[in-house]
């Protein structure tokens, strides 16, 4: 008895002093689908993400290209299985003409960004380029409408211009131009941050002007099969959701947008690569709200929608830093390091599990603006730490979401704290069980036992991403710095996987029967 008493003790001090992550997965649970769209990525006109980190024209004879758009990138794009594509903003979305990029692009009328560093653009990459582009990497296009400058007539013709078959004049317009069949594009958005830079409107007068221009974007036969986003909240601003929640007929709203960026203050955005661990607990901060803002917004959402019909976009999400030195401050481009690799598989793990009412995401942004997966300087490209995550953890996409419950030891930094491991899970069409995990722990790797409950397993495989300090990256000299490796580090025995996951690191694994 006193022995038993004893090892009681024993237990419960090893139990409170150990730093394991506990996760039990219900395998035989899994009812709600990952959306594949919360993979989607987004394209703005600023700085160099369209003009030369996409599209380098046709005449190019340096830099590989189809069309004009470069080999290098269309490949990448189309290994890493794209969902969806956002284009053309972003705040440049409220100021495009969609007109003035259609046509001859020698008569096509040259613009001034006013947003992202007031340069003058020639409007060479338009409308049939970027929906080309989707169709060559697979990716659904997600048109953003231009709601603040632009007229209710232009959003209307443009959705007929993509989608109509024929006979209508913009139906022809397009067809003159070159293209025959319609792309019939499914994803609007109904302007962008009409709280700011898209018009700086309030919510109850963006209600609606929504009603208005979504009332016009319905197709020909009015079967309406297109899905229409209203431009959302940014962070906690919960008040914004509630009113076009309460305001819109949901039958004209497919989905609410949400932004939220991991910045560090606005004013004082701090270094990309060379960032301290206050830099760095701030921005995994950041990183844990969406957690949180998520389920603020879906709270509200609940109340209107009981069904979940309506989506949750989070079509703006990552990290922000202070622009390298050196470039352009209108262009946004920094650096992408293990932070952001931490950044992506935090993030996409919270998206995962709210699947049932987050239904789509977009990264921002693609190519050489903030937290991209893909860096160009002239013919050269690399692969971001960001880009390996994303991929690694695209097995995801379309998988049936495995409920988990998780126990994770915090990651402590002057006494603030946050959960150090997380993760999630999902079964695919094969029945085979991915587990993404990530560890934002600075400095300490991480015991982790995941407990298989409901089916049983046999087989694992597995992939890492680790990098030997925080702060490693790629470079266009040293690419492949910073690249994924096999991992067989987990161990499984009667229904329990076992492994550590070292510090700052994620890991995908693959369990079969
Ligand atoms: O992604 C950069 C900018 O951030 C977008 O243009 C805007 O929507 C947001 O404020």
């Amino acid at each position: 008895m006193k022995k038993a008493f004893l090892s009681f003790i024993v237990g419960c001090i090893v139990f409170t002093t150990s730093a394991q992550t506990s996760i039990t997965l219900n395998t035989d649970l899994a009812k709600t689908q990952i959306n594949k769209h919360i993979y989607g990525h987004f394209a703005e006109h600023l700085g160099r993400c369209i003009y030369g980190g996409i599209y380098v024209g046709e005449g190019n004879t340096k830099i590989p290209n189809t069309a004009g758009v470069r080999n290098d990138v269309i490949k990448a794009l189309k290994d890493l299985k794209i969902p969806n594509l956002r284009w053309p903003g972003g705040c440049f979305a409220d100021t495009y003409q969609w007109k003035d990029g259609i046509g001859p692009k020698a008569n096509r009328p040259k613009m001034v960004n006013v947003w992202w560093g007031g340069v003058t653009e020639d409007n060479s990459f338009g409308t049939h380029d970027f929906l080309d582009l989707c169709e060559r990497i697979g990716a659904e296009p997600y048109l953003a409408g231009n709601v603040g400058s632009g007229s209710v007539k232009d959003l209307s013709d443009w959705v007929t211009y993509v989608s109509h078959p024929g006979g209508s004049p913009m139906s022809e317009l397009r067809k003159q131009n070159g293209r025959e069949k319609p792309w019939n594009v499914k994803l609007w958005g109904v302007g962008n941050e009409a709280w700011g830079c898209g018009g700086n409107m309030t919510a109850e007068y963006y209600a609606n002007i929504y009603r208005q221009y979504a009332t016009f974007m319905t197709d020909w036969d009015n079967t309406s099969q297109i899905f229409r986003i209203a431009s959302g909240a940014s962070d906690g601003d919960y008040a914004w959701t509630e009113t076009l929640m309460k305001n819109i007929p949901h039958k004209m709203l497919a989905g609410v947008a949400l932004h939220h960026y991991s910045v560090i203050s606005w004013t004082d955005k701090g270094p990309s690569i060379d960032f301290n661990e206050g830099h760095y607990f701030k921005i995994m901060q950041e990183a844990w709200q969406m957690d949180e803002f998520i389920k603020g917004h879906s709270t509200i959402m609940d109340k209107y929608d009981p069904q979940k019909k309506v989506a949750l976009i989070v079509d703006e999400w990552g990290g922000w830093y202070s622009v390298e030195p050196g470039t352009n401050p209108g262009f946004l481009y920094q650096q992408n390091t293990m932070r952001d690799a931490m950044i992506a598989g935090l993030t996409l793990n919270i998206f995962n599990n709210h699947a049932d009412r987050v239904r789509g995401a977009n990264l921002a942004q693609i190519v050489n603006v903030l937290q991209s997966v893909i860096l160009t300087n002239e013919e050269k490209m690399l692969l971001t730490p960001t880009y390996h995550v994303m991929k690694m953890y695209n097995v995801h996409q379309d998988a049936m979401l495995v409920p988990i419950s998780i126990e994770s030891p915090s990651y402590e930094y002057q006494g603030k704290k946050l959960t150090a491991v997380s993760a999630s899970a999902s079964k695919d069409a094969s029945g085979a069980l991915n587990i993404s995990l990530t560890n934002i722990d600075y400095s300490k790797p991480h015991e982790v036992t995941i407990n298989l409950r409901g089916e049983d397993f046999s087989k694992i495989s597995g992939q890492i991403l680790s990098s030997a300090k925080i702060n490693d990256h790629n470079t266009f000299e040293q690419p492949n710095k910073v690249a994924v490796k096999d991992f067989s580090g987990a161990k499984l025995e009667k229904g329990v996987l076992k492994l550590t996951i070292p510090a700052y690191s994620v890991i995908v694994l693959n369990v079969k029967k």
